[in-house]
């Protein structure tokens, strides 16, 4: 899994103020701050970058302040362990932050203490005033919206009724991908394993293709990316409460926000006409259905009436966060093996020996894929990249996790793609199963070959800013029926 997303890991944790008020003495190393902006200016582009140098530079424990902000950073397996169990009770909550930008490193990593919340728009705006369960802070509402998707949605009998989908969507990414291997034409990776999982998620969770809706449009492909980059970027009002927003308006973050929320908007309007129009009768009934019910009976979860500001709020949660995890990571896998022509034919090798005159390998084939398990789940940044935590670090090599149980449900700190404690991933084996079932059909009826003239060396490997961490360049590959 691990390329992906949280790439990174630095781990950065928000901590509340006052809780450091009256023992300044006993403050991590901090590096250099300055007036006004704090370590702001530290940050680069690529934020978990700069920290993962910064956390060279001053320890795995840094203090920092982004503006007014202050916050911790964690950056090998051990202080993740400390910030993420033994203190997970205090770190768990998220912070109202308009632009989230401490989510470039990864969710977990705002800890803020419970009480304290800063008020202001960004994902304010996109989870309905943190109606949905990535940025409600920790309490009762949360609670209970995370247990009932866990029960309706993320489940492993729910992951299994929609493999009928994943076939389906499967089946149509094969073809398109014969007609360019018939053509010797590139595709655009990034982009179809992207659409690859749109769909799949969609139809999954909300019972309808995307096809339908206004989500088929040239702008759906803009649409989740561009949201969890504003979600993912530095907001003056983040770090300036109360005058910040001017700077915002200036920059014209605050537009793009609106205009992101606004289609966002109109999805789930969409959404929810649909499943009002639908045939009750002849229709299972799906998660909208379910949300839909609580919203009629007025049921009360935490303290407040479910309403449609719920619906929309978990609606746009699910599409943030369940669409462009999986198919980056598969994005980021793909892009390893061919440049690494080698452990390429070992994955597919192990896939065909097994089941190379299979049209497509199922769920629980995909299970007996050791070595290719292995490959998909290959991490980055700074925990990934700690030389104590794993030899060569730098490298892509699915080996290191032979023999060694480490697997990614967050026991072992050394490899977080999905978090860990209280907020860790509600998807976690969702996530992964879509991954293994793209990446192993993918591998199995094509080989995959670099565009003409290119060179192993001469892919491009950086990443681009946001709350989840894409490929910069996309990936694009001949693929090669074998
Ligand atoms: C390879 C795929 C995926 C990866 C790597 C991934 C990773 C993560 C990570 C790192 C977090 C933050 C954990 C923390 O704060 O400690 C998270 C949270 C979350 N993910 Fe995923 N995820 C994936 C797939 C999905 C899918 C498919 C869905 C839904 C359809 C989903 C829904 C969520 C939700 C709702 C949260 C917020 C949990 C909370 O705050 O309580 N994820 N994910
Ligand atoms: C890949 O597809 C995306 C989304 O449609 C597009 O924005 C991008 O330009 C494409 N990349 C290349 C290199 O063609
Ligand atoms: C997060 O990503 C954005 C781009 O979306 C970038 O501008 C910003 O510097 C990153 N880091 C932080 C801390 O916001």
């Amino acid at each position: 899994m691990a390329i992906s997303l949280y790439l990174l890991l630095t781990l950065v944790s928000i901590i509340f103020l006052k809780l450091f008020k009256h023992s300044n003495s006993q403050l991590p190393p901090s590096p250099p701050a300055l007036p006004i902006i704090g370590n702001l200016h530290q940050l680069g582009e690529l934020p978990h970058q700069s920290l993962w140098r910064l956390s060279k530079k001053y320890g795995p424990v840094i203090f920092m302040k982004l503006g007014t902000v202050p916050m911790i950073v964690v950056s090998t397996p051990d202080t993740a362990r400390q910030a993420l169990r033994v203190f997970d009770l205090n770190c768990c909550s998220r912070p109202s932050l308009a632009g989230i930008p401490l989510t470039n490193y990864s969710f977990h990593f705002y800890c803020l203490w419970k009480h304290n919340r800063w008020v202001s728009s960004g994902s304010r705006k996109l989870s309905y005033n943190y109606k949905d369960i990535a940025f409600s802070p920790f309490d009762d509402y949360w609670k209970e919206v995370r247990k009932l998707s866990v029960q309706e949605l993320f489940n492993i009998k729910r992951v299994h009724s929609i493999q009928p989908i994943k076939y389906e969507e499967m089946r149509k990414l094969m073809t398109s991908f014969a007609e360019s291997a018939s053509k010797k034409s590139p595709v655009n990776l990034s982009e179809k394993l992207l659409s690859l999982t749109a769909s799949v998620v969609c139809r999954a969770s909300f019972g309808v293709s995307f096809q339908d809706t206004v989500l088929d449009s040239e702008r759906f492909n803009e649409l989740v990316p561009e949201a969890l980059e504003i979600l993912g970027s530095f907001s003056a009002s983040d770090f300036y409460p109360y005058v910040g927003w001017i700077l915002d308006r200036f920059t014209g973050l605050h537009k793009r926000r609106e205009r992101s929320a606004q289609d966002l908007d109109a999805f789930c309007e969409q959404m929810i006409d649909l499943h009002l129009k639908k045939n009750k009768e002849d229709e299972n009934e799906d998660f909208v259905d379910l949300l839909m019910k609580l919203e009629k009976e007025e049921v009360v979860l935490g303290q407040a009436k479910f309403t449609r500001n719920n619906i929309k709020a978990l609606l746009i949660n699910i599409l943030l966060a369940g669409i462009d995890t999986s198919a980056i990571t598969m994005t980021w896998a793909m892009a390893e093996l061919s440049r690494n022509p080698r452990l390429m034919k070992k994955v597919q090798s192990e896939i065909r020996e097994k089941y190379g005159d299979k049209e497509l390998i199922s769920l629980e084939e995909t299970e007996e894929l050791e070595y290719m398990k292995m490959a998909s789940r290959v991490n980055v940044w700074a925990i990934g990249r700690d030389p104590d935590a794993w030899k060569d670090p730098e490298e892509f090599i699915p080996e290191r996790f032979m023999d060694n149980n480490i697997d990614v449900k967050g026991q072992n700190f050394e490899l977080l793609p999905f978090g860990s404690g209280r907020r860790i991933c509600p998807a976690v084996y969702m996530g992964s199963k879509m991954v293994e079932f793209g990446l192993a059909n993918l591998l199995n009826r094509f080989d995959w070959e670099l565009p003409e003239g290119m060179e192993c060396e001469d892919m491009k490997m950086e990443e681009a800013p946001g709350l989840t961490i894409y490929k910069k360049h996309d990936l694009l590959l001949v693929p090669v029926k074998r």
